[in-house]
């Protein structure tokens, strides 16, 4: 953790859930309690509005997985960033490994985005994170750098926005970095931010993604410039997104 900078644990629902599901999963997870941490979640688009029903009142916000960096126009199957907000979302996932693997998307299109999320006060949360390969070849610290510089618009530091370290081979998978390789990436991420935003970037949430889970959650989040967690697949049992929530 961060000093003085409250936990974030968001829920990346990706893409699961029926109607009836989705509901349910809210409804747990706004039935629980975190008194240490924000709560987020993001399911897909077409759930969005549910999802926000769930929650009406509640104390946990609503994201999205994506947006255009449009604010609107002839882009078929797309969703914009004032589209998002109209339905109640706060915050927006960008970047992430899957949709950069999936859809190309480049640092140059992250940006893009995260200023269009900004355009329409979402909370950008911009993924980063290594291959495997880049991992072996002792590149990894640079590589996320890069992204980074990339990624991230100038406004991001003035909005309070949120870098998420997912390293790629770490998605899904069951495996983690070390903690020693967790809180160098971090550290690493807190200086980029410093050189680029100054002292605002010295309070922007850094979380960690990437097989997150009820057991280790703990020693993650204490470790340093750790500011909360990115959660896949233990974000979609409302226990075990709370019991993590709890460990923070
Ligand atoms: P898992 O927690 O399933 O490894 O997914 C992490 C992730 O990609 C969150 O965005």
């Amino acid at each position: 953790m961060t000093p003085g900078v409250r936990p974030l644990i968001a829920g990346n629902w990706k893409m699961h859930g029926t109607l009836a599901s989705v509901r349910e999963l809210a409804e747990g997870v706004a039935a629980g309690t975190a008194p240490g941490a924000d709560l987020l979640v993001c399911p897909a688009f077409v759930h969005l509005s549910p999802v926000a029903a769930a929650l009406q009142g509640k104390a946990v916000a609503l994201g999205a997985q994506d947006c255009h960096a449009n604010p609107k126009g002839a882009h078929t199957g797309d969703v914009s960033a004032p589209m998002l907000a109209d339905l109640g979302a706060s915050f927006v996932i960008l970047g992430h490994s899957e949709r950069r693997a999936d859809h190309g998307e480049t640092d140059a299109e992250v940006r893009a985005k995260a200023e269009a999320g900004l355009a329409s006060k979402l909370t950008p949360v911009v993924c980063v994170g290594e291959s495997e390969a880049q991992r072996l070849a002792g590149e990894a610290e640079e590589v996320v750098a890069g992204q980074l510089t990339g990624s991230l618009p100038d406004g991001f530091a003035a909005a309070g926005g949120v870098v998420a370290y997912e390293p790629v081979w770490a998605i899904g998978t069951g495996r983690t970095p070390t903690e020693e390789d967790i809180a160098a990436m971090h550290a690493r991420i807190r200086a980029e931010l410093e050189k680029r935003f100054g002292q605002a970037g010295s309070t922007l949430r850094i979380l960690y993604g990437g097989s997150v889970k009820p057991g280790n959650a703990k020693a993650i989040l204490a470790l340093p410039h750790v500011d909360g967690a990115l959660v896949g697949g233990a974000s979609l049992v409302a226990a075990d997104f709370l019991a993590i929530a709890a460990a923070a």
